[in-house]
């Protein structure tokens, strides 16, 4: 195989970056024609595929984002816009794809390798953590780490006004993101959709302490769960204390890369041109119990990534 082309497709990561430089890189170390398509999905529908020249990834490692730029396309999942994007591909004589993304866009290329055989590989990239198969998301770290510093920031104005603040996350319905978060910050309260939460019993819990002078709360909440406005009104009438809310959004989507964040897309993108090079196609690139792998496409899209018991168990007392 000689030509092959990156592509990021879904919510943008950090770590994208990284990934598809290194992805280049090593795709001509090893004498592949390396190619990147812009916009994701719907750029190789309209063909905005370029030669990866130097010029392509030069300062590109340190951004965050993706400088491929994304896009969640519907027009992919008919088959004139799939034949459309083949037909770009062969004109220049791609014959594998790298895709970063999540297990949509995974799923996408695997339809299109049904129809066309054009082999792929895929690279989990999500700020939400959420596939299954894999312990680490590219984008998780950073996303993490701005999230982390959000919270730092709003403890000082709570304890300033002696206020609550309840911190939305993003994660889809996943809450990785606000159970690591939570357990990092210190916060009081933590609402994710992998626990059942108990608000009776976090008021037996907080009361007694708000009477022996416990001046702020922090509360982190996962966008899944829907109750952001609700806590936050609830903890004005039951704990009486001034209460307000911070919906972080897409701020944890920004950010330089983070060191991990860099590793990991390194590592991932090395051995995905390395899978692609000797014909292991097909596959997704995961890191389970601090190993790089690959694993199959049925063991990832469609399944339910499971939290690990041990992050709940850590998170149950801030549920209750
Ligand atoms: O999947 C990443 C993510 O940021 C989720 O956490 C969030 O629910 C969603 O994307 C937001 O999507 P959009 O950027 O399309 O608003």
């Amino acid at each position: 195989m000689k030509g092959i082309a990156i592509m990021t497709s879904g919510g943008d990561a950090a770590g994208m970056n990284p990934a598809v430089k290194c992805a280049v890189d090593h795709a001509r170390s090893l004498g592949m024609e390396p190619y990147v398509i812009y916009d994701g999905l719907e750029g190789l529908i309209d063909g905005k595929i370029k030669k990866a020249t130097r010029d392509v990834t030069d300062g590109m490692i340190h951004r965050g984002g993706t400088l491929l730029r994304s896009s969640r396309s519907k027009r992919f999942f008919e088959y004139d816009y799939r034949k459309q994007a083949y037909d770009h591909l062969k004109a220049l004589n791609i014959e594998g794809l790298i895709i970063l993304g999540g297990d949509g866009s995974f799923r996408a290329l695997n339809d299109f390798y049904n129809d066309f055989k054009v082999p792929f590989v895929g690279i989990p990239a999500t700020i939400d953590n959420d596939i299954a198969g894999t312990d680490y998301c590219l984008g998780v770290d950073t996303a993490q780490n701005i999230i982390l510093q959000n919270i730092d920031s709003i403890r000082d104005t709570a304890l300033s006004h002696r206020r609550a603040f309840v911190i939305e996350t993003m994660g889809r319905d996943c809450g990785y993101l606000a159970m690591t978060s939570s357990l990092a910050s210190g916060a009081e309260i933590c609402i994710v959709p992998e626990i059942p939460y108990d608000l009776e019993a976090i008021s037996s819990r907080l009361l007694p302490e708000i009477e022996n002078g416990r001046g702020y709360l922090v509360a982190v909440v996962a966008e899944g769960t829907k109750i952001a406005s609700y806590l936050t009104r609830w903890i004005g009438e039951v704990l009486g204390m001034d209460a307000r809310l911070t919906v972080l959004g897409h701020v944890q989507r920004g950010g330089s890369p983070t060191m991990r964040d860099r590793l990991m897309a390194t590592n991932f993108a090395t051995q995905a041109v390395d899978a692609l090079h000797s014909g292991n196609i097909n596959k997704i690139m995961v890191f389970r119990e601090g190993t790089f792998g690959t694993t199959e496409l049925s063991s990832v899209a469609g399944q339910k990534y499971q939290v690990s018991s041990d992050l709940i168990n850590l998170c149950k007392p801030l549920c209750n």
